[in-house]
């Protein structure tokens, strides 16, 4: 049986790449998307997902549009990332279908309400709809496999020295998130700056010669770029997003250790920081399995597969 999952994510690119992998991957089932305010405005975001599916086909999947702005802060996008229509250059079709009218966190809690078995969600923006919904309806958290998110980082930042951008947008969020009792899995920024793609990559994509394929590669080449002139110096594009599904598809790829994670709303320099209690000093139990390590080949070689279904 195809796993059932939900993804709340911000498109934005490598939101983006993360849905191409995931709707048409046989072993899992998305029973709906969900948007969020980060990479781009709320509205943006949502008319992107519309448009995504539309790309992909895909428009028997529920869409809904969530929340506006972070609990308790004023929105922060990144269209320095993601462009000023959140999709780089790329063109993708008129939705030709409507988002439901229910929000976000109503049509997630409905969902999980009436499922005959719990449901994963994946979570690649920041964790406002997801914390609304924790809060509103915590009868409901045992009805959540997992939370599978991408966000943070061990002793790592890309928006602040030691903040990650989607802990960052809404730290009180994801605090709440992580001291949910909910178990969860992080992509945090120590695998996704393993999860590189080359520019060869980009090629091997693009012949490809599919429509989201052709997508994905003008994606990856806008994004390419920002990687290629930062000073952190990597040879490649992080695709952070696409790992959340890369676990869910091929968790042999990765590596990960069981710890402690809090999240800083209050620090003077820190906030939005993950804290990981990677020696156990703190004495808290482990809330979170932390993604270490990926194979970065696999991981090419899934991402490949996956584009190539369309
Ligand atoms: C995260 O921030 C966003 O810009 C990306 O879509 C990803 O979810 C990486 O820090
Ligand atoms: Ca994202």
């Amino acid at each position: 049986m195809p796993r059932p999952i939900i993804i709340d994510c911000d498109p934005g690119l490598d939101d983006a790449i993360a849905l191409a992998m995931a709707l048409r991957a046989p072993t899992l089932d998305v029973k709906a998307v969900t948007t969020s305010a980060g990479n781009q405005t709320p509205q943006k975001t949502l008319h992107n997902a519309l448009g995504l599916l539309t790309l992909m086909q895909r428009q028997d999947v529920l869409v809904a549009g969530g929340a506006a702005k972070p609990l308790m802060r004023d929105l922060v996008i990144a269209d320095y990332v993601h462009g000023d229509t959140g999709m780089g250059n790329t063109h993708l079709p008129a939705p030709d279908f409507q988002p439901v009218k229910q929000t976000a966190v109503e049509l997630i809690a409905d969902l999980l309400r009436t499922s005959s078995e719990p449901i994963t969600l994946v979570v690649t923006g920041p964790m406002t709809n997801i914390a609304l919904l924790l809060s509103q309806h915590s009868e409901l958290k045992s009805k959540i496999e997992r939370i599978v998110f991408m966000g943070g980082g061990m002793n790592a930042g890309n928006t602040t020295p030691v903040a990650e951008f989607n802990i960052y947008v809404d730290p009180e969020a994801a605090e709440i998130v992580l001291q949910s009792g909910v178990p969860l899995t992080m992509a945090g920024l120590n695998v996704t700056h393993q999860a590189l793609v080359l520019p060869q990559d980009i090629e091997r994509i693009r012949s490809i010669n599919n429509p989201v394929a052709a997508a994905v590669a003008s994606m990856l080449d806008f994004y390419l770029p920002l990687y290629l002139s930062h000073p952190r110096g990597l040879p490649g594009a992080a695709m952070h997003d696409p790992c959340t599904i890369a676990w869910l598809l091929a968790p042999e790829l990765f590596e990960s250790r069981e710890l402690w994670v809090g999240v800083e709303t209050q620090g003077q320099y820190t906030v939005g920081m993950t804290v990981v209690d990677e020696f156990g000093q703190n004495g808290k139990p482990a809330n979170v399995e932390v993604l270490t390590h990926i194979n970065r080949q696999g991981f090419i070689d899934l991402m490949v597969e996956c584009v190539s279904r369309y």
